[in-house]
Parts: structure tokens; C-alpha cells; sequence
């Protein structure tokens, strides 16, 4: 079983070895390995069941050591990383052949990122290489923001989990890269479209996963709990599953409602704050899939700034269900 704590010394060890620490940062927990060493990352793969055509991040500790791995920093993607980096962000750059081929799945762009979390960061200023880490969840369910969810699900299958406690955003890194020039985000994620086109102006937005060979990782049904999640007017829903007799909890931005018992309901910000809300979003999901009904209901946020990658997330989950 998975031992917890905060012991750099330690995960710098194991990972020194090609064994797999599991690592806080802002977005959610990452399943970490040395990115140089095919071994390590194939154990990454096997330890999450995941399918070996969906790369991964590669992280690091600061933009200066992204020319150990990439062949060149396009000038527009250079000005993002300055900007918000350590943070919610990951860049597509062409990669240098010191990247084995599996962390890129045989793409010619790797994802790199410099994650923004004091023990990670303190982690990775000791190592000489940069650590792959997808999301600390098996393939397909929902991402992790605390060691506890960690453990639950990987703890027999890794050594330790540096515990850095829940994570400040809750949702994946946003994921960008360039196309002819122009900038293009892959993936909604913890920062904000807006914060990016301060920036570098206008982008364009390519997330939709059948029309997006480029991330593959991208699928449909993702982040999702085992149970259906039905989105929808809550005020249509939920008398529609009442009167099927079907049992439910319901998930909400901000609202109560009166008829149903409180402990089958979870609003994500009492005052409709989409950051507290993305922030809650992964562990909502998880207790709502541990509760005793058997639906979940759901109502979209508001379509702007972060409620965007909340409504991403929430349309995965809910796909093919
Ligand atoms: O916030 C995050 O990004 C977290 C933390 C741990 O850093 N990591 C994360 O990794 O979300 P993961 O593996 O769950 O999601 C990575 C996504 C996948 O959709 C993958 O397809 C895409 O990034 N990706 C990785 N490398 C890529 C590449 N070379 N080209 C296109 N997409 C890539
Ligand atoms: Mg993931």
C-alpha cells in the first residue's frame, strides 16, 4: 500500500529508481516517472490502464530547462509560458529525440508544463530529468485533487504519494500549441481562454475530440463517474426522475433545493464563484458517485470563463452513459 507524506528525499529516491510517485500540483494529482526512462513510462501506462496511443505532460522545473527537451520555442507559446508559468498551462513544442517515443505516443510535439505547487516544485528543482505524469486516476474515471483520492484508487499499485493536500485549481491544465501560426487550445482547462488572449489576442478553440487527431487523449467519455450523469434544467430533471421513481443526487452551481433531503445534494460555490466552483468540481463528482441512488443530475454552469472547462468535463462525464 501507498505510504503518504511529504518526504522529497524519498520520491526523489524511488523516482531515481524508475518507480512511480504520485505528485500534487494546482490542477489535480499527477502519477509521476522519469520522462527520460521508457520503463518508468510504460509502468505509467500499466499502473492506469491507459491506452498507449494517449501521450503524456512531461513537467518541469522552469522554462529554462525546456531547451533540454524541446527543438524550438515558437515566439507566441514563449510569451504564454513567461506569463503563466509555474501554472495551469501545458505547450505542445516540437520535440528533441532525448523523448522517448511513448510519452508523445509517436507525435512530433511533446506536452510540457511547469507545475505550479511548493512540494512538486521543490521536487523537481532536485532531479536532473523531467517527470511524465498524467492524472492519478485509472483510465477514463474522474481526476484526482487529494492524496486520499489517490490512494484510493492507485494506492496498491505505487509505493508513495507526496501529500500536498487538495489542489487550488481542480481542473487539468489548459492545453495550447500553434498551427500556421495561430495559437490553438486542445484542452479547456484551469486557465482561462480570456487570460491567454491577454496575451497573445485572439485563439482559436479546437477541442472536440473527433475532429482533433492532434489530441488524442481527448475522448468523449472521460472524467466520468460510474454511475450516469444526466445533464440538464434541474427544474425539468429532477420531478421527471421523481415521478419514474428513479433515485438520484443532484449537482448544482449555487442553488438548494427544498424538497429533497440536503445530503442528496452538492452545490459547487454557495455564491456562484466559478473558481471555488472548479475547485470542488472533481470531489462533488466522486461523493455523488458514492451515494446510494442510482443517477446523478446535473445542471450546466454559465458558459464563460472557467465554466467552460467545467462544462467540458461535465459533457465528457456524462457521454456514452
Ligand atoms: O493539469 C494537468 O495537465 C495534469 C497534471 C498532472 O499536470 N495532467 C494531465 O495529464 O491532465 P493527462 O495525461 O490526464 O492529460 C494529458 C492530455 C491528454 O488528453 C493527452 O492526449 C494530451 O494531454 N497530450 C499529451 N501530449 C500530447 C501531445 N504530444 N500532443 C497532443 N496532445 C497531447
Ligand atoms: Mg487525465
Amino acid at each position: 500500500m501507498a505510504e503518504l507524506g511529504q518526504d522529497i528525499a524519498k520520491a526523489k529516491e524511488l523516482l531515481e529508481r524508475g518507480e512511480l510517485v504520485a505528485i500534487p500540483t494546482e490542477t489535480v494529482y499527477g502519477l509521476a516517472g522519469n520522462a527520460l526512462n521508457p520503463d518508468a513510462v510504460a509502468s505509467i501506462f500499466e499502473t492506469k490502464n491507459r491506452p498507449s496511443f494517449d501521450p503524456l505532460i512531461i513537467h518541469t522545473h522552469s522554462v529554462d530547462r525546456v531547451g533540454d527537451f524541446v527543438a524550438e520555442f515558437p515566439e507566441e507559446l514563449k510569451k504564454l509560458a513567461q506569463a503563466f508559468w509555474p501554472g495551469p498551462l501545458t505547450l505542445l513544442l516540437p520535440r528533441k529525440a532525448i523523448i522517448p517515443d511513448l510519452v508523445t505516443s509517436g507525435l512530433e510535439r511533446v506536452a510540457v508544463r511547469v507545475p505550479h505547487h511548493s512540494l512538486t516544485q521543490s521536487l523537481l528543482a532536485n532531479l536532473d530529468f523531467p517527470l511524465a505524469a498524467p492524472s492519478a486516476n485509472p483510465f477514463g474515471y474522474i481526476s484526482p485533487t487529494s492524496a486520499l483520492h489517490v490512494e484510493k484508487q492507485l494506492g496498491a499499485k505505487i509505493p508513495y504519494i507526496l501529500d500536498g493536500g487538495s489542489c487550488e485549481v481542480g481542473l487539468e491544465s489548459t492545453i495550447v500549441g500553434i498551427e500556421d501560426g495561430e495559437v490553438v487550445v486542445y484542452r479547456l482547462g484551469g486557465l482561462e481562454i480570456a487570460e491567454i488572449e491577454t496575451i497573445v489576442g485572439e485563439v482559436r478553440v479546437k477541442t472536440h475530440s473527433s475532429s482533433n487527431p492532434a489530441a488524442p487523449g481527448l475522448l468523449e467519455a472521460h472524467y466520468a463517474p460510474r454511475k450516469p450523469l444526466i445533464l440538464g434544467d434541474l427544474d425539468k430533471l429532477i420531478p421527471d426522475y421523481n415521478s419514474r421513481g428513479v433515485s438520484f443526487a443532484v449537482l448544482s452551481l449555487q442553488r438548494d433545493f427544498l424538497l429533497l433531503s440536503d445530503r442528496l445534494q452538492i452545490k459547487l460555490s454557495s455564491n456562484g464563484n466559478l473558481k471555488e466552483a472548479a475547485k470542488n468540481l472533481f470531489s462533488a463528482l466522486r461523493e455523488l458517485d458514492e451515494m446510494k441512488v442510482e443517477v446523478i443530475l446535473s445542471e450546466l454552469m454559465p458558459e464563460e470563463g472557467l465554466g467552460r472547462a467545467i462544462n467540458d468535463r461535465l459533457k465528457r462525464a456524462s457521454a456514452g452513459k
